[in-house]
This record gives structure tokens, sequence and C-alpha cells, in this order.
């Protein structure tokens, strides 16, 4: 193989940690030039967050390139990324929220609605401000979740008051409509009725809002997470081949639009028998681990298919409080410390980027 193949086939077993993909196909190292005496060089472009990694980056690729034979000297060049970034101009925070973050599944029904609760209930416990934003404009599932099903007020007429649950601000559809009745809504109505939701809710200072995306990847969703800055994605997922599937579409609907994908949730992970506590591979766990660690992204927790998961969002009182030390609330814990913990070294490293 020649000598530039060669380097780029070994330039393609490190990543960009942004969008995940190798440096090669993330369009990183570009001008790649070998002369006849084996000089190589090329240049490295880091998007500018991560200057502070490129240098370790720069570092890594020269000595992979070293080992290629015929290779007699290296130059890389390391730039900040020039081109501005395919923005969606009207995307846009909320004034007094720190983080957004969206929870996420290609596939319905893999329990995606009940992590985001009871994610949003354990960043309660850490002490944070958390609102939770139920996106699902079908089926709506958060009043059911939170045991309370009321009409928001609003003060001024304009903004709506969230509705408190568990000491979390909640906005919902089901808030406004019966949960029976059929929501006949097109691509246009979702996005404007998603778009009151967020922006004329009278959320307050939060340090995190956690959004309960509806399941799919289609225009509707790209539409809905290209219109509003988002800090992370999480995105859940069953052991199944077929929700791992939609998985890796919805990692590739964030990459499209550049919100960086925090991590995976395996749910239903394995069963945990409510009797003797035994547990059981139903399927096949660690289909995600194999994924995430396929994709380079993270799998930050495996939540059992346990009964008392489903029984107390059932009840309207999500486990992580009605069964504060029970061993399920223990995984939604360290799944929301590990979350906050990636937000604020996102946020720091957004706020000191290297000139
Ligand atoms: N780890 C779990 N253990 C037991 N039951 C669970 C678990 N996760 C979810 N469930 C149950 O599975 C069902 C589907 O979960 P949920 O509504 O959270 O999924 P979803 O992905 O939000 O679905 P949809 O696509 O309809 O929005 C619910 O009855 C829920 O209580
Ligand atoms: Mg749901």
């Amino acid at each position: 193989m020649p000598i530039d193949s060669q380097i780029i086939t070994i330039l393609k077993t490190l990543k960009d940690p942004l969008s995940q993909q190798d440096i090669v196909n993330a369009g990183m190292v570009q001008g790649l030039h070998v002369t006849s005496a084996g000089k190589v060089s090329f240049v490295l472009e880091i998007r500018t967050e991560y200057m502070q990694n490129g240098m370790k980056l720069k570092e890594k690729a020269e000595s992979l390139v070293k080992t290629i034979p015929g290779v007699t000297d290296i130059q890389i060049a390391l730039t900040a990324e020039r081109k501005p970034k395919a923005h969606n101009p009207s995307k846009a925070g909320l004034p007094d929220v720190h983080h957004i973050l969206v929870v996420a599944s290609g596939k319905g029904g893999v329990g995606k609605s009940t992590t985001a609760i009871n994610l949003a209930c354990a960043l309660k416990t850490m002490g944070l401000k958390v609102g939770i934003l139920d996106a699902d404009i079908y089926g709506p599932s958060l009043p059911r979740l939170v045991g309370i099903n009321q009409k928001p007020t609003s003060d001024d007429g304009k903004t709506m008051t969230p509705i408190m649950a568990h000491g979390l601000k909640c906005m919902s559809m089901g808030f406004m409509v019966a949960e029976k009745t059929p929501a006949i809504w097109r691509g246009p109505m979702i996005q404007s009725a998603f778009q009151q939701m967020l922006r004329q809710t009278n959320w307050g200072e939060l340090d995190v809002l956690v959004i309960d995306l509806p399941p799919g990847t289609g225009d509707v969703h790209l539409s809905l997470v290209q219109t509003v800055l988002i800090s992370g994605a999480l995105i859940v997922s069953t052991p199944q081949d077929l929700a791992l599937i939609d998985a890796r579409k919805g990692l590739e609907m964030f990459l499209k639009v550049e919100v960086p994908v925090l991590g995976f949730v395996e749910n239903m992970s394995y069963f945990l028998c409510p009797h003797c506590e035994e547990r059981s591979e139903i399927f096949e766990h660690g289909g995600v681990h194999k994924e995430a660690q396929e994709l380079g992204v993270p799998l930050l927790a495996e939540i059992p298919l346990h009964m008392a998961i489903r029984e107390t969002s059932e009840k309207g009182t999500p486990i992580v409080f009605a069964n504060p030390d029970s061993p399920e609330t223990r995984i939604y814990q360290k799944l929301a410390e590990k979350l906050w913990t990636s937000l604020l070294s996102r946020q720091s490293k957004s706020l000191h980027p290297v000139k």
C-alpha cells in the first residue's frame, strides 16, 4: 500500500472528540503531502473549543505515522477551524436556563420518558434547579409520570407558569389536552406547539432543563433539535438489534445538527426478579455496550427491567423519590452525576477557548 494510503488508514484510528467520527472523515486532516524521501506533512484542523486536546491529538498522530515504514520526517501543523459552522441562525437558548439536555431514542417504547423523569429527579437530589419538558405532542406522558394533571395558569397572559411536581418545573401538552384525546397534528403544528411550550413557559432560573423528545429521527425531530441551543443529548436504547439500529440513527441526527451526544443508556438491560432479585439476561444484555464502544460514545448506565420502575412511574412518584435507597435509584443518580460533570466540563471548555 502506498505511504499516503497507509497514513490515512492509521489516522482513521484517531477520533474527533466532538463528532466522534474518525479525524479523516471529520475533515480534520488536510493537505497531506508525502515527498519521495518520505517526508510527511499535513494540517490538523481542530475546533476552537478543543484546542487543548489538539496538542495531544497531534502527538498521537505523530507517533502513529512514525511507525509506518519509509516515513523519515513528519510535520503536522495544528490550526483552529476557520470555516464558520452551518449553525441555524434561529438556534437560541433560553435566557436563564443554563443547560438544555435532550433525552432521545430512535425507537418508541424503549423507556425514554421513564429515564428522563428519573434523571430529572436525580439531578434534583443533587441540589440543582431542574425543569422537564415533555416534547411528545402526540403521546404526552409527563402528567401520568408525576401524578398531576392540572392546566397551567398564566400570571401575565403571555407566559405559562410551569406545573410544580416533586420540586421539578414541568410542562407537557398533556397538561393542556386530555390524555385520551387523539392529537392530530401535522409537522408545522408540532413545531409551533413545541416552540410555545419551550419558549412561553416561565422557567425562571434552571440549572438543567431536561427535554423528553418524541421517539424517532424524522424531519420533525430534526427541526426541533435544530432550533434550540442544546448542551447535550442522551440516547436511550434497549439491547435488541432493532432498537440499536435506531439509536445509531439518533446519533447521526445529532451529529448533523452539531449537538454533542453525551452518552447512551441501555434500558431494560437485564431482568431483575421482584421476588428473589435474581438477574436474568433476557435480551442478551450488552448490545448497547458493544455499539457504544464501536461508535466511541460512552455508555453511561445500564438500567434493569424492574417491576418497581414501572409501578412507581405509574403511581406518579418516580422510583428516585419513591424508593430513594433502592439500587435502581443509585443507577439513576450515577447517571445524573456523570451527565452533570460532562455538561460542566463542556461549558468550561467553551468558556475558555485557547486562542
Ligand atoms: N427499566 C424499566 N423497568 C421496568 N419498566 C420500564 C422500564 N423502563 C420503562 N419501563 C416501562 O415501559 C413502558 C414504556 O416506557 P416509556 O413510556 O418510558 O417509554 P418511551 O420510550 O418514552 O415510550 P414512547 O416512545 O411511547 O414515548 C412504560 O410502561 C414504563 O413504565
Ligand atoms: Mg415517552
